[in-house]
């Protein structure tokens, strides 16, 4: 039993195949270089495929590529044998080697050819790059969708409350307003007829003169009308004030209007009323208005009023920003000049005009801490922000942009650091859309 398992290494009876050469050694050498280099490559070969398909696991047809691997190692093994037997004469072992080898070869041949119509069928790498770059564009609409929704949600929420409170203050006022004329007439016709009586009863009883004299009857009589004209001029004012927080809102205006940017650009100014005044270690912000005589313009006006707020609230914040300290590297400021924030006095100017026939243009300035080239090329990314986390989402601007966008509109930034900032919104007058 043992003689069996023996015998391919049994070399009795035959020539080491040198003899075949006639022990050259030229012709000895040129058949072990070739052999053992032919071996190095073979198990090369096989064991870089084994490394591909151990590092792609996601790989398709890993099998056939084993098994390439497989039939490779045993084309080395023959070369191998084919050096051994120059000297020792094991032929039967050679001979089961090749047989394998044989098998394998075969058995690869007979699996490759059903994976063949497989394999055309997977996709090429440029179908490959189409589908990726379709995939790209598609995670792109649907990163601006999701900023999209994620501002609308929050003008919409702001859009609601704003128009909440207006309407909640705006009954409450009415019935004040519409009653101040009928107090001061009826306060004045009172007052006449006291003035009536003084002079038909000049001499009254002491008691009504000390109390005329007490709560000051001619100053009363004075003061009236005068306090009456500023409760009258101050309900004005919330009524105005009113007006301007449903134009903000504009919750009723989905659609597109024509109408005054000044009225979006003011009310939102009032909404901000409160940022803009000085707390604490921050000063008041000064807003100059420099606007033109610009006609109505077609726009969706809570869209672009969202526009203004996310400009102005930018402004805001780089105007504190400055007066605690920029946070622009030194490596980015151009001059020594310039190593200061521009302001003293923090300031947003707002500049409309009418660039043509066609278009009008709104200019947001301030004086803050301006942007590095870096920052300004990523202004209008979603989610890019310099802001302490919590304090900005990064979508204002980018938002903004897509919503001049759609307008039909174009948007600037000039900027530089330490230098201040400034937007430019270019609005077609007449819009396609309307
Ligand atoms: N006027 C400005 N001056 C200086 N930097 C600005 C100005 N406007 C925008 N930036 C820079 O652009 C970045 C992006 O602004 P954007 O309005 O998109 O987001 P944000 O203000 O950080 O967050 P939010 O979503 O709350 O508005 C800001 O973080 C800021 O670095
Ligand atoms: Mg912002």
């Amino acid at each position: 039993m043992l003689a069996f398992f023996n015998y391919p290494f049994y070399s009795n009876g035959f020539i080491p195949h040198g003899h075949c050469y006639l022990w050259k050694t030229g012709l000895v050498w040129l058949h072990i270089l070739s052999d053992s280099l032919m071996a190095l490559a073979y198990f090369s070969i096989a064991i870089a495929l084994v490394y591909f398909v151990r590092k792609r696991e996601d790989l398709p047809f890993k099998s056939i590529l084993l098994l390439f691997g497989a039939f490779i190692i045993f084309c080395g093994t023959t070369h191998i044998m084919e050096i051994w037997t120059l000297w020792y004469p094991t032929y039967w072992l050679s001979g089961f080697i090749k047989a394998l080898t044989a098998l394998i070869s075969v058995y690869t041949a007979f699996t490759l050819v059903p994976i063949i119509p497989q394999a055309l069928a997977l996709p090429s790498p440029a179908q490959l790059e189409v589908a990726n770059s379709q995939l790209k564009l598609t995670l792109k609409e649907l990163a601006e969708t999701q900023t999209q929704l994620i501002q609308t949600e929050k003008m919409s929420s702001l859009g609601k409350l704003v128009a909440g409170i207006a309407h909640e203050i705006n009954n409450p006022v009415s019935f004040i307003y519409g009653n101040i004329g009928i107090a001061n007439e009826y306060t004045e016709n009172l007052l006449k007829l006291i003035s009536l009586y003084q002079e038909c009863y000049p001499k009254t009883l002491s008691k009504i003169q000390i109390l005329a004299e007490t709560i000051e009857l001619d100053f009363i009589k004075k003061d009236l009308p005068k306090i009456f004209s500023s409760i009258k001029i101050g309900s004005e004012r919330i009524c105005e004030i009113v007006l301007s927080l449903r134009s903000f809102s504009r919750v009723d205006e989905a659609e597109i209007k024509r109408v005054d940017l000044h009225e979006g650009i003011n009310s939102t100014l009032l909404i901000l009323g409160n940022q803009l005044k000085g707390q604490g270690k921050y000063l008041d912000i000064e807003i100059i208005k420099e606007y033109g005589e610009l006609p109505q313009v077609d726009c969706y006006p809570g869209q672009l009023n969202q526009v203004f707020m996310n400009l102005l609230t930018n402004a805001i914040d780089t105007l504190r920003e400055s007066i605690v300290g920029c946070r622009v590297p030194k490596s980015n400021i151009i001059s020594a000049e310039n190593q200061q924030p521009t302001n003293n006095n923090p300031q947003i100017r707002i500049v409309t005009e009418v660039l043509d026939s066609h278009q009008v243009m709104i200019r947001v300035i301030d004086n803050g801490c301006g942007m590095t080239e870096e920052v300004r090329q990523k202004i209008f990314d979603p989610f890019f922000t310099t802001k302490p986390v919590g304090s900005g989402t990064g979508l204002g601007m980018s938002i903004s942009y897509q919503i001049v966008d759609k307008h039909g509109g174009q948007f600037k930034c000039i900027t530089q650091p330490l230098q201040g900032t400034e937007f430019q919104i270019r609005i077609p007058i007449r819009s396609k859309l309307y």
